[in-house]
């Protein structure tokens, strides 16, 4: 079985969920405590092994490109103060050498759209698909829980959870063959299913394992919920020759691209943060009254 060395992040989206600050800053740069989204998820994607970054960006996110790169001026005055501390934190920051591509999606035709953008990086290799708004709070990191699943099953694995009541027709649905513990195969899957016809209460959070053929299945994708090409729609084509799993992760999901979702990650993370957390207790304390 091919190891799976690349990670495509589809970050291109116009953060119309988070607007007005969506309107200029690139919603997956947005902090948590104080980094961006982003900076977590490469951290998540270097721990399962992920060596190859491929961000999938619009117009106007150049912004996450320098982010992942040196910052001469900054640096300099750091050093010159003496901030070592501060100087190392950003030295991890940092892209290794060649470690990142930038595709750019010119036009916000849907997820599925693109992750096919990445097809001339990927090549014929499986890889990762992380979308960045699910920040995923876990003891062993999301893809790493993902990847122990896939070296089992292999073929193309999806990480689910159970949804919210309710909020089915927001996200992707699962259906399983029989659903016993974490790893399941599944039968099928509809994107946005409407209110009461969902075939399951396992809803598609954000990591994926894929093999290279659902590029062919995407070249010819017709738009599905929204109007969009959807990345669900083509599994489902895949799924005719190809297995699917459902892997149902251990840890907690907090949706980025949400106003309150990213409120829930900054006070979740800084209450996690020994360096941070004594303050912000007080400080949440004192609002709460
Ligand atoms: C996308 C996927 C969906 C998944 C969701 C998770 O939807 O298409 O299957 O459940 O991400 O956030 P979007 O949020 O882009 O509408």
């Amino acid at each position: 079985m091919k190891r799976v060395r690349i990670a495509v992040l589809p970050v291109a989206g116009l953060g119309t969920r988070v607007l007005p600050v969506g309107k200029t800053t690139a919603k997956n740069l947005l902090n948590v405590v104080d980094r961006p989204i982003l900076s977590y998820i490469v951290a998540e994607g270097r721990a399962a092994g992920i060596e190859h970054f491929v961000f999938i960006v619009g117009r106007g996110q150049s912004a996450i490109e320098d982010y992942f790169d040196y910052h001469p001026e900054l640096e300099a005055l750091l050093q010159a103060k003496g901030k070592t501390e501060i100087l190392q934190d950003l030295q991890n920051e940092l892209a290794r050498p060649g470690e990142m591509s930038f595709v750019r999606q010119m036009q916000p035709l849907g997820l599925g759209h693109a992750v096919w953008c990445a097809r001339e990086v990927v090549g014929d290799e499986p890889f990762a698909v992380m979308l960045p708004d699910m920040l995923m709070d876990a003891k062993v990191p999301a893809l790493v829980q993902a990847m122990q699943a896939y070296d089992k099953v292999g073929g193309n694995l999806v990480v689910v959870e159970p949804c919210p009541q309710g909020q089915a027709h927001k996200y992707g649905i699962v259906a399983l063959d029989g659903h016993e513990g974490r790893l399941n195969r599944m039968t099928g899957m509809v994107e946005k299913p409407p209110p009461g016809t969902e075939p399951s209460n396992l809803f598609i959070s954000g990591r994926y394992i894929l093999q290279p053929e659902i590029f062919e299945v995407l070249a010819s994708q017709d738009r599905g919920a929204g109007g969009e090409i959807q990345l669900t729609d083509a599994m489902v084509r895949l799924m005719q020759t190809q297995a699917f799993h459902a892997y149902e992760y251990d840890g907690v999901t907090y949706d980025c691209g949400d106003k309150i979702g990213l409120l829930r990650a900054n006070v979740a993370f800084a209450l996690q943060r020994p360096d941070l957390a004594p303050a912000a207790r007080n400080a949440i304390t004192e609002l709460l009254g």
